[in-house]
């Protein structure tokens, strides 16, 4: 095996998003595109001489070309030890527990995400460093400024390894192992939850419940975990083989892209609990028998409960949250007592306080979710967290979530995404907001006073770094909240997200539907903004 060294050309692109390096397939399928990047996050690690990393994806088009890829650059620039997923299949979730336990130096994780797959789709690719994270801001831009000089790469001819069987094998001098990418995170679910208990309520006749992997990822791992492990009927599961393109579908587990399971779960006799997970696995949507519980509200009332789980039972240390995510969470950190973060939008900047034993929960408006277990959101984890809630109190997912708002308060909340939009008008949008932050503040627009406007900035306070330009915030004198950003993980024009949140005290009024509590101050964005005017839309393309 004699490292080759190719020649290429800076590409200028390749700047890393919300979460990696997202394209559509072809972009990634150009000569040496893919090379070039990996390289420079080579680069940007200062070499990767005798390094250990893992590898793994979501097994959507074009996984196993990258992956080989991967291996061939990895030996050909002196890693000593790479980790591959059997079959090339690793969830985000299983890629930071592997770099973890196996004390990695970090791992590329082929994923993107939530978005459609299929040689017109979407790929992608994110380094994760050895604290099993995304890799920091600092980090995502010393690859990206790699990429603007970078003029060719190491690589070998040797040919491609079968990834279908677990095994251990030598490409020159870099050992190579094949694993199953399901067991050592199943294995950590059963150290953190109750598996005897959520088996006895999965067997039990009386209790059923779904779960869609959306063609994805978490196929596999539900599988073993819910079949295999807690005894759940095999019906239990929905489209959990691995699909390169995903069946098509989006697969994003919100009530518009998650069909299947909404279709079952909003019917008559609907399961008493259902749940979906994205791509990669790191997303997931829970739902009761007719019954959406909004993430934001998720991840609040799983930090009020974590007590009562096993692997928090000595209690929490701190909670944090994205600006965008609703303050049902700080709500519940009042009352306990421990601290409560606002980060930017995007699950790197949860890395440093996890790192510093700041916080023991997290979460995103955007279904994911997760504690100090790992630095990545995961799916499955929420999942088993809401199931080992409901063996334990007995309750349906209503009764547990309404329990929670009459002792917290009820945040309504929704988010209204406007894809596809034209990149000039998107961004004119946003600046047009931003130039009338002085003319708002102090303004009345009935009942609604604002109070601040600003563009959130965030100074990390582990790290000292600023993050500045994460997004537009009208708020309130009666805590209602209005938000626009741009999404950073699109790959065609421009996402708009507008963001709503108003706080309702009054027991009495707490089960009105949320986009009717909502009205006044969706009304009054778009007033604010000529959004849908300007971009000719008539109506969100989502709604969560
Ligand atoms: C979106 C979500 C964000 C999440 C990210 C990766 O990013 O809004 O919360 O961390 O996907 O899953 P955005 O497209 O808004 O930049
Ligand atoms: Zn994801």
């Amino acid at each position: 095996m004699e490292p080759k060294n190719i020649t290429s050309k800076p590409f200028t692109d390749q700047r890393p998003g919300t979460s990696g390096l997202r394209k559509k397939v072809a972009v990634f399928q150009e000569p040496h595109y893919l090379e070039n990047f990996v390289q420079s996050t080579f680069n940007a690690l200062d070499g990767v001489q005798g390094k250990k990393i893992a590898v793994g994806g979501d097994g959507r088009f074009y996984n196993l070309n990258a992956l080989q890829t991967i291996i061939r650059m990895a030996a050909a620039n002196g890693v000593k030890k790479i980790l591959i997923g059997q079959n090339g299949i690793l969830s985000t979730p299983a890629a930071s527990c592997i770099i973890r336990k196996y004390k990695l130096d970090g791992g590329f994780i082929l994923s993107a995400s939530h978005n459609p797959g299929g040689p017109q789709g979407d790929f992608g690719i994110k380094f994760n460093s050895a604290n099993g994270g995304p890799a920091p801001e600092k980090l995502t831009e010393k690859i990206f400024q790699e990429s603007l000089t970078c003029e060719g790469y190491l690589t070998t001819d040797s040919p491609d390894i079968d990834l279908s069987q677990p095994a251990t094998l030598e490409l020159g001098p870099m050992q190579v192992e094949i694993f199953d990418p399901v067991k050592d995170y199943a294995d950590l679910m059963a150290e953190i939850f109750d598996f005897d208990l959520i088996a006895k309520l999965l067997q039990n006749p009386k209790f059923n419940f779904c779960f869609d992997a959306m063609h994805a990822v978490t196929g596999p791992y539900a599988q073993e975990i819910f079949v295999k492990r807690l005894g759940a009927p095999a019906k239990s599961l929905l489209n959990c083989t691995p699909k390169p393109d995903f069946g098509g579908g989006h697969p994003d587990p919100n009530l518009k892209y998650a069909e299947d399971l909404v279709k079952v779960m909003f019917a008559d006799n609907a399961p008493i609990f259902g749940a979906a997970s994205d791509g990669d696995g790191d997303r997931n949507m829970v739902l009761g028998g007719n019954f959406f519980v909004n993430p934001s509200d998720s991840v609040a009332l799983i930090a009020a409960n974590a007590h009562l789980i096993k692997g928090y039972k000595n209690g929490i240390k701190g909670v944090a949250r994205s600006m965008p995510t609703s303050c049902a969470l700080d709500a519940v950190a009042q009352a306990l007592n421990i601290e409560c973060f606002e980060t930017p939008t995007g699950w790197k900047f949860f890395g440093n306080l996890l790192d510093a034993g700041r916080l023991s929960i997290c979460g995103e408006e955007s279904f994911g979710t997760s504690s100090d277990h790992l630095r990545e959101k995961d799916g499955l984890w929420a999942v088993l967290f809401w199931l080992n809630l409901i063996a334990l109190k007995k309750m349906s997912v209503k009764e547990i979530v309404n329990e929670h708002w009459q002792r917290f308060g009820r945040n309504y909340y929704s988010r209204h995404d406007y894809e596809e939009v034209d990149s000039k008008i998107a961004k004119q949008i946003v600046n047009r907001l931003r130039e009338r932050f002085t003319e708002l503040k102090g303004c009345k627009f009935g009942p609604l006073e604002i109070t601040q406007a600003d563009d959130f900035s965030y100074l990390d306070p582990i790290d000292g770094e600023l993050s500045e330009n994460q997004g537009l915030r009208l708020l309130f004198k009666d805590k209602s909240r209005i938000i626009l950003r741009l999404s950073g993980t699109g790959t065609s024009g421009a996402t708009l997200r507008l963001y709503f949140e108003k706080v309702e005290e009054e027991k009495a009024k707490m089960n009105l539907d949320a986009q009717v509590a909502l009205t006044p101050l969706i009304t009054l964005a778009e007033d604010l903004t000529n959004l849908k005017k300007l971009t000719g839309r008539s109506e969100p393309t989502v709604i969560t």
